[in-house]
Formats: C-alpha cells, structure tokens, sequence
C-alpha cells in the first residue's frame, strides 16, 4: 500500500508543431487510487501531445503524486523533491499532485521553493493549464474541489495493454475517523455514475483487461442508478461488471464495515467472478479505542460481519488494517485487538503505528502513546499477523487453483500470477503467456507467495 509506483503509459507520438514533445514522468505514492490517478494524469498529458519519459532523470515535468496518511509518507516525498535537483542544481518542473498537495496546499511551495505546481485530487484534470502557468514562470496552485467530477473531463482510457487494471468507483469519505486525513484530502463521498463505469470497465475489457479491482476509500458505499433508474449498491455494480465480455475478475477495495450490506455479502455467494477476497479494516479490537476512533461498529459486530461474510462464502481470504497506539491506548486494548486478530484470523493484513496528523481530533487528544511502546506492539501484532499469514498460505499446498499470469517472473520460463485469495503465484509455465488464466497445482508456500506447477492452459 505504501511503495511508490512509477506509472506507465504509453508512449505518444511527438506534438504536432514540429517541436520536440514534452517528456513526464509520473510517482504515485500512497494507496491504490493514487496509482489510478497517477495513469489518468498520465492519460491526459499524452492527448496533450506530451511522452512518458523512459527514466525520471530525462523528465521535463515530475509529477509527485503524494500520500498524506502518515508522517512518514509526507516525509518520503519531500525526501524525494530533494533527489530532483540536478547535478548543475537545476530541477525539473516539478508539480505535487495527490493528498499532500490538497493537505498542505501553499505550503508546500514556501517548504520546497523548487516546487511549481500544486494541484489536489479533485482537480488534476486542470494540470494542462496548470502547466501553461508554471512554463511562464508562476507557482501554479489548484487545490479547489469543483462539484462537477473530474473524470468528466478527462480523455477517454486508452487501450491497455494488460491484463489488470484499477477502476476507482467511489471517491472521498464522510464517516471521520478521528485520526483520519481522508475526509480533508479526498473530500465528501461521492460515487461515479454507474454508466460512465460501465463504460470505462468495457473499454479494458476490449483492451484484454481481464481482472478489474474497484477502487474506493469507502468502495462498499458506492451507489447509483443503473441503466434503467433503479437504485443499485456495489454488488449491483459488480454483477453488471461480471455480465462484461472478458472480464473474468473483479474485486474491490478498500470497504469499511458499516456498508457492508447483506447484499454484498451474498454477491460472494453468488456472482463468480467475484474473487474470494475482502479487504474490512477493523483497526482495532478494544471498544473503548473504536470509539474514540470515531468507528461506529465494535468488536463484536465487527466479528458478526465476518461470521456472515464466512457463511456466504467460507473459503473467502480475510484482510484488514490496524492502527496501534492510538491515543490512550493501553495495554489491555491492545491485547483486545491481538484477540480480535485470533477470532477473524487473517489472510493478509496491513498495521500501522498511529501517526498523529494536523487539523485531525485525534492529534490533540491526552495520552500520546510513546515511540518505544508503539514499536513493541507493531511487532507483536506483526509477528501474530504474519503467523495467520504463512498458515492461510500453507493450506493452498497440494490444492489445484486458477492463476492469472500477470508478470514475467526472475527465473527462465517463470512466469508471477495472483491465486483468486490474491496471492502471488510463481510457476513455470511453458507456452503460456502474460494475461493467460492457467490451472496450477501449488507445490509450495512462503510467507509472502506460493510456488506451483502448470497443468494445461485454460484460457487463451
Ligand atoms: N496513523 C496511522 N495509520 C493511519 N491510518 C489512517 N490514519 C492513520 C494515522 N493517523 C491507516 C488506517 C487506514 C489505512 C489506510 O491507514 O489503518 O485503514
Ligand atoms: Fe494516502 Fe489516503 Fe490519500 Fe490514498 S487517499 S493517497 S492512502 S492519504
């Protein structure tokens, strides 16, 4: 969740007008909507008549595209502004794209001078004209959050070439954890019109994008009305997806469980394209700490979630986020949470240490929890975590599954694919190819990827 990405698209011819183009290049950091972003970003430029430089180095334009979750996360980027001067001391343009820029705005500029453009998550569809004011010579700052949606105005997706692909659904959060900066970066929850999903979802499919993951900072509170005016939550999303000729796999995240609806929970039931996977963040196991969270479920209707989400779909890979050392957290809330850990048993999960952020009511509560204390419950926590981890992986040993092919692997004839719990899967496949679904035998199991033996190819 935390790498950074660098984005590909692909390239354009050079401008018309003769002169050479513009090269960019593009880091997302941060979660998977960023990554989406950064291609969309990258999308536009490219109809703009700009090229994707091949390395950052060759760039005429960095676009940081920026994570604000955590503290580390912002000290990483401007880590990373630093690394762009050059040998002579001059820089790219350089804009700040993503959740710092609508976080720090202005800021950003007086703290890295060498900073010239600014612009928020909801008004990167502006970057050409942005661009235009930083070429004469002007620090350029969007942070604005117009009503009208961005995505309308961006270029239609190019082919892509792949075989899967992000489709961000749903955007913005208003239930406020209070530790959280999503509200203030991302803005109100909003979802994307369901045709205009649709649509996008059918031009990667043509592209031979076979697996879509739905993307969401609260993915399971989308909602709109369907080609024909009814009122439709994810699952009905998801079941017009899995009606898409050629797309053979769709999952979605990241979902919080207050809108995890009985509906959802029986889309895994019943929809098979539907990989058996949920990303439901609980962050913690203590009450008391949920809800100074703001969280509005507890630990125990968290647990009856997971107990009808297990009784549609048993087989189905459980993930989560935890936060520790929120404010006030003692010893004891923290033992309430390494016990929710036993009771849902992960597949996968993502912990983190609090990280007090500006402007959020957790930053000013009593009762900071100390570095050194934080430190000794992330890893606790992680070693019980990645326990349940290399368990769930080691009973995939001596099963048959379906992998898709994503990547070429290190060793000759290896290929990398996803199991449909979306683990990695090295295999030797001779004759098969990248976007191929193939059965494989799993012959062995690490903590992070299982290794497997190809049978006959089942999809071309
Ligand atoms: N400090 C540490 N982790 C945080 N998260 C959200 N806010 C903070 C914070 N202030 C975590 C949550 C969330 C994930 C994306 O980041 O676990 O689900
Ligand atoms: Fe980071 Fe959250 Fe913004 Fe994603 S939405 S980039 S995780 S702050």
């Amino acid at each position: 969740m935390n790498h950074p990405a660098d984005t590909l698209v692909r390239p354009a011819p050079a401008s018309s007008t003769g002169e050479p183009a513009q090269r960019f290049f593009v880091t997302s950091f941060g979660c998977q909507m960023n990554v989406y972003d950064g291609e969309r970003m990258g999308e536009l430029l490219t109809a703009e008549g700009m090229q994707v430089a091949e390395k950052r180095e060759d760039a005429d334009l960095v676009i940081l595209n920026t994570c604000h979750i955590r503290e580390k996360a912002v000290a990483k980027v401007y880590s990373d502004i630093g690394r762009l001067r050059r040998d002579d001391g001059s820089t790219p343009m350089i804009a700040v794209a993503g959740c710092i820029a609508q976080a720090e705005g202005a800021e950003i500029a007086r703290r890295a001078p060498s900073v010239d453009i600014v612009v928020g998550p909801q008004a990167y569809h502006r970057l050409p004209q942005l661009i235009e004011q930083a070429r004469r010579g002007a620090t350029a700052i969007d942070t604005d959050m117009p009503a009208i949606t961005k995505f309308g105005s961006l270029p239609a997706r190019p082919r892509q070439p792949r075989p899967t692909a992000f489709l961000t659904v749903q955007e913005g959060c208003d239930k406020f954890c209070t530790s959280c900066v999503v509200p203030y970066t991302r803005g109100a929850e909003l979802s994307r019109p369901f045709g205009e999903l649709v649509d996008e979802a059918c031009a990667l499919a043509e592209g031979g994008v076979k697996e879509i993951t739905l993307l969401g900072q609260n993915v399971n509170a989308w909602g709109g009305e369907d080609d024909r005016g009814r009122m439709q939550g994810l699952d009905g999303l998801i079941r017009a997806m899995a009606d898409i000729k050629g797309i053979r796999r769709i999952r979605y995240t990241t979902s919080h469980p207050n809108d995890m609806t009985d509906a959802l929970i029986a889309a895994h039931a019943e929809i098979p394209a539907l990989m058996p996977y949920l990303h439901l963040p609980v962050q913690s196991g203590s009450n008391p700490i949920l809800k100074a969270m703001n969280r509005s479920h507890n630990a125990e209707s968290y647990l009856a979630i997971i107990d009808k989400v297990r009784a549609a779909k048993p087989d189905i890979a459980l993930s989560g986020d935890f936060i520790v050392g929120f404010p006030g957290e003692s010893e004891a809330d923290f033992q309430a949470t390494l016990d929710i850990v036993r009771a849902a048993n992960y597949a996968q999960a993502f912990s983190f240490k609090y990280s007090p952020r500006p402007g959020t009511p957790a930053a000013e509560m009593e009762d900071q929890i100390s570095p050194e204390i934080m430190d000794e419950r992330l890893q606790r926590l992680q070693a019980l975590l990645n326990e349940q981890q290399h368990a769930f992986n080691a009973q995939a040993v001596g099963q048959r599954m379906q992998v898709l092919l994503e990547r070429p692997g290190r060793k000759h004839g290896q290929l990398v694919g996803k199991s449909p719990w979306l683990q990695s899967v090295h295999v030797i496949a001779e004759g098969a190819k990248i976007g191929d679904i193939i059965d494989v035998d799993i012959i062995s199991a690490g903590p992070n990827s299982l290794e497997g033996q190809a049978l006959q190819q089942v999809t071309a």
